[in-house]
């Protein structure tokens, strides 16, 4: 343990990841505590004033964003996309991949001249990286510009922190590196009203060790299900059309609770709530049991689309990677589903270039794709992340062939995403409507239940609506269709 006293009246305290003590973890017991409230003199704090978040990473740290804007707003403060309005900027991280990193120390050096022009700006780091040793000594020492530092388990405690730096000239720090509670009631300002996410797990247990995640996000801790149960009805309550249940491994939910109830009866229970679309990600293959794929065969509200990464499709390279299954129960698992469920739209996350990976075993990799035939996967070169196993296994693979490899994975999964798009073309299919395109004001675009973007003409009162679009030009990464119709009965016909 080491602890960075920051010299001043309100030090702080940082204890970062440590493997040896992360991989101890034990039963300790996870707390459920509910979010304090406000205090008194930091209720009105930000009237008149403004904030905005930049988040990079995954869906957690999108929802964790909407977190701090709620506790932000329960404070006064009113968003903004301006840097030049903010008062308080806050970089939500991800420290997954080195460039992810490399891309939030850029943009912090560039806002240095914003704080020497208006120093009453508070700006802050957030997120994954904030649970890094190094990037926390790196702040310190080299970016001395930034006020605050908070890590993932420290979230609720924003005002508390806020006070600490609107009143401190010294940078104020705060990273708990714990196992983790479950906070319960924290504010949030969802990003639309269409579509929400909701975090039913935190932390990972799984430790692939290629992976930062379980250091940064604490030990894999589930919410009890009727807080989940209770807020996906309020939702729904509320209209939204659409949620998605999030966790680092959303299979293994309630194996830490003391009760026997698994995903599969999450979702059971959530079917059975009036609203019309439920996604999750991510799901581990290990933890994919037969039950979870009879649920998931009743489809109704239960989406037909599942994001299954493999990593890698040779099995000596998954056992390096711990990754708890081999190519040939993948691909077991791959084909019970499809059988249950045979329109199912599968897409992965894919490494290349693990360290001491050969061609053959890459090969593996993209034959396995060929095999399963995802509709779209994300691709990455390994990066070695300090700390983890992976990051001191022998890597004499050079980066060129990493580079080139990649390419040819890319390549493979454009081709098969192309012809999976093309299978549609005439078909019909359900739309929700979430907005215009990005590219062009007069065309609407939203999503299927399979989760591809489609772009077709239509009405912009027709935002926020389930609608009948026919495809008539597939493309690689959307659809071009054309609105059949906007009737809700029909409808009702074609989803189940
Ligand atoms: N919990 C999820 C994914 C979390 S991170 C899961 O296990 O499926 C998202 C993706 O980033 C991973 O699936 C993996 O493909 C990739 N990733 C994680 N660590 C990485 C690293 N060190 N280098 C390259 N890619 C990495
Ligand atoms: Fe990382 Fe593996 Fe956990 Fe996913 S399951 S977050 S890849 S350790
Ligand atoms: Fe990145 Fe943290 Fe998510 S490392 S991928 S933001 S859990």
């Amino acid at each position: 343990m080491s602890i960075i006293d920051i010299d001043n009246k309100f030090a702080k305290y940082f204890i970062p990841p440590n493997i040896k003590e992360a991989k101890k973890r034990g039963k300790e017991v996870v707390q459920f505590l509910d979010f304090d409230p406000i205090p008194k003199e930091m209720i009105d704090i930000g009237k008149g004033k403004y904030y905005l978040i930049r988040t990079y990473g995954c869906q957690m740290n999108s929802h964790d964003s909407e977190t701090m804007a709620g506790i932000l707003e329960q404070m006064g403060y009113q968003p903004t996309d301006e840097e030049d309005e903010a008062d308080i900027i806050l970089f939500n991280t991800c420290a997954i991949r080195e460039n992810a990193e490399d891309k939030v120390f850029g943009e912090l050096g560039r806002l240095k001249h914003l704080k020497l022009e208006k120093p009453h700006i508070i700006l802050g780091v957030a997120g994954c990286m904030s649970q890094e040793e190094k990037v926390v000594n790196k702040i310190l020492r080299s970016y001395q510009h930034v006020d605050l530092i908070f890590g993932t388990h420290n979230i609720h405690r924003l005002p508390i922190l806020l006070r600490d730096a609107l009143l401190n000239k010294e940078m104020v720090v705060e990273v708990w590196s714990k196992e983790g509670d479950v906070i319960e009631h924290i504010p949030k300002v969802r990003q639309d009203g269409l579509k929400a996410w909701v975090s039913i797990m935190y932390g990972c247990d799984k430790f692939c060790t290629y992976c930062i995640v379980p250091y940064t996000r604490g030990k894999e801790r589930s919410r009890r299900p009727e807080d989940v149960i209770s807020e996906v009805r309020e939702l729904a309550r509320k209209g939204y059309k659409e949620v998605t249940l999030l966790g680092q491994n959303v299979n293994a939910y309630g194996k830490d609770l003391d009760i026997d109830y698994g995903f599969g009866d999450l979702l059971e229970d959530l079917r059975k709530i009036d609203i019309p679309r439920i996604r999750f990600t991510t799901s581990h293959p290990k933890d994919f049991d037969d039950h979870l794929i009879e649920v998931l065969a009743k489809r109704g509200n239960l989406v037909e689309h599942i994001h299954l990464p493999f990593q890698s499709g040779n099995t000596e390279i998954l056992k390096k990677m711990a990754r708890k299954y081999t190519r040939e129960e993948y691909l077991e698992l791959v084909r019970k589903i499809k059988q249950a469920i045979p329109d199912v739209v599968l897409t992965t996350d894919i490494i290349v270039g693990f360290p001491g990976e050969t061609e053959e075993q890459f090969q593996d990799t993209l034959s396995l794709v060929e095999k399963v035939g995802f509709d779209s996967a994300y691709t990455f070169i390994y990066s070695p992340r300090e700390g983890t196993p992976a990051a001191v296994m022998e890597d004499n693979i050079p980066e060129d062939v990493k580079k080139e490899r990649l390419q040819r994975l890319m390549d493979l999964q454009n081709q098969i995403s192309r012809d999976k798009n093309k299978q549609l073309k005439n078909q019909v299919v359900e739309v929700l409507v979430e907005g215009v395109s990005k590219t062009n004001s007069e065309v609407l675009s939203g999503r299927t239940r399979g989760n591809k973007l489609v772009n077709f003409k239509g009405d912009p009162a027709l935002i926020g609506q389930f609608v009948l679009v026919k495809i008539t030009e597939p493309q690689t990464w959307t659809l071009r269709g054309e609105l059949v119709s906007n009737a809700q009965e029909e409808l009702l016909d074609v989803v189940n």
